[in-house]
């Protein structure tokens, strides 16, 4: 997974909780103290998922509570700032989410070896979106999570459940 993922998680964590805790969890993870990476950089996935999974244990929170608290500061403080343009673009959480398969093909488009995570659309009735999500990484879970924050970002009470391995239903109000 790029480093920008793991930029985004370590900003999270020494915001909420202080430099210190984040060289405890890289350290823990196996990660010398202070380490930096390149948004650009490719960093195994298990290593980013065991980052994910010493956090949980040294902030005694479940993974879908590290989830939603990434999806929130990823789409609601992280991306805004580096991402703007895709931002001011969208009116909705519906305009930016239709466009989160371009979005994601763009971004990556410059970073040898990205494999971008790919969404297709379904609409079930006028305000219930289908988005099935095309990863081996499989990563439904946190899928929900960024989508509830992007609901928050643009102050929108969206209903986002998980309905199969690949799938996650957003009801528009
Ligand atoms: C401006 C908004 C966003 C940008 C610029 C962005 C960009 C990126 C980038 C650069 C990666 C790393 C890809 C790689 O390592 O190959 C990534 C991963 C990911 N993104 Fe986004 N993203 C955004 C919002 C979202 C949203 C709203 C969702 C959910 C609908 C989402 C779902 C994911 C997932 C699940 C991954 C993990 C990789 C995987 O599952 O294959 N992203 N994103």
């Amino acid at each position: 997974m790029k480093g920008v993922i793991a930029n985004a998680l370590a900003e999270m964590v020494k915001e909420k909780f202080g430099k210190e805790k984040w060289d405890d969890i890289l350290q823990k993870s196996g990660f010398p103290k202070g380490t930096m990476f390149l948004p650009t950089q490719d960093i195994n996935d298990n290593d980013v998922l065991k980052i994910i999974n010493i956090l949980c244990k040294e902030l005694n929170i479940s993974l879908q509570q590290a989830f939603d608290a990434f999806g929130e500061y990823w789409a609601c403080s992280f991306a805004p700032k580096l991402y703007a343009p895709f931002y001011n673009q969208a009116k909705s959480a519906k305009d930016f989410l239709l466009k989160m398969d371009k979005v994601h093909v763009l971004t990556t488009k410059s970073m040898p070896g990205a494999k971008p995570p790919r969404f297709k659309y379904e609409w079930k009735d006028d305000k219930t979106l289908i988005m099935t999500y095309e990863s081996p990484r499989r990563l439904i879970d946190l899928v929900a999570s960024l989508v509830k924050g992007v609901g928050k970002y643009f102050k929108e009470n969206l209903n986002v459940r998980k309905i199969s391995p690949d799938k996650v239903e957003i009801v528009f109000k």
